[in-house]
């Protein structure tokens, strides 16, 4: 069950996925199960996102007789999760999609020109142009961390990206989307807005502490 708010972003409205969100937000919440919660969210989003990989026909043997069965038709992928929040979905992808290829993505905030900066990336072969790559940032807030990222991997040859989030801001969603009109975005929720220290609200709090308890 998905929604499409607008061209370009699906809001997953199926209710194990809000079940698991509205645990999510909960500050009571600790953070044993806001990670095991955040990988499974990230499996179900990954379920929507995935959902127009091409198939083909293959013919194969059931125990009873020949038969034609569709299988996903020579699909590279590449997971980039941003760090460090991304990483707390990673488990979540690759337990549906194990042959993907890894990538990271390392950014931090110029406090003075307030721009993301790369300090760490890496990034499997992507410059065949048949890798599909898909993003994963938790919190879609000013976008700008999820911009450069999929910058990162478009200019690193990626076919198409799609970015996995697990809550959304409609002011990180027009950033994203003015910067990378052809990025798909895959989300749990799109929130209210963005406060004046760049959490969204109501939101679940900073999703890096939350899951691996720091503060
Ligand atoms: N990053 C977070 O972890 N939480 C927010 O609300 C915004 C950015």
């Amino acid at each position: 069950m998905s929604t499409e708010t607008a061209t370009g972003v699906t809001v997953v409205t199926h209710p194990l996925v809000q079940h698991k969100l509205s645990y999510l937000r909960d500050k009571d919440t600790p953070t044993v199960h806001f990670r095991k919660l955040a990988n499974e969210l990230t499996l179900l989003l990954t379920y929507e996102a995935t959902k127009d990989f091409p198939t083909e026909t293959a013919e194969i043997e059931t125990p009873l007789e020949r038969t034609e069965v569709q299988r996903i038709a020579g699909k590279k992928v590449a997971v980039c999760p941003v760090l460090r929040a991304g990483l707390g979905m990673l488990d979540g992808v690759l337990s549906l999609v194990s042959s993907a290829r890894v990538g990271f993505i390392g950014l931090y905030r110029d406090e003075e020109t307030l721009q993301p900066v790369e300090y760490y990336v890496k990034l499997p072969e992507l410059g065949d142009g048949e890798r599909d790559a898909i993003v994963l940032d938790p919190m879609l807030a000013t976008g700008r961390s999820s911009a450069a990222a999929v910058a990162a991997v478009k200019n690193a040859g990626a076919r198409s990206v799609t970015l996995v989030c697990l809550v959304a801001a409609p002011e990180g969603i027009e950033h994203l989307q003015g910067e990378h009109p052809d990025v798909r975005i895959v989300t749990a929720a799109v929130d209210r807005e963005l406060n004046e220290r760049g959490y969204i609200v109501p939101g679940l709090g900073d999703a890096g502490d939350r899951l691996y308890g720091t503060k």
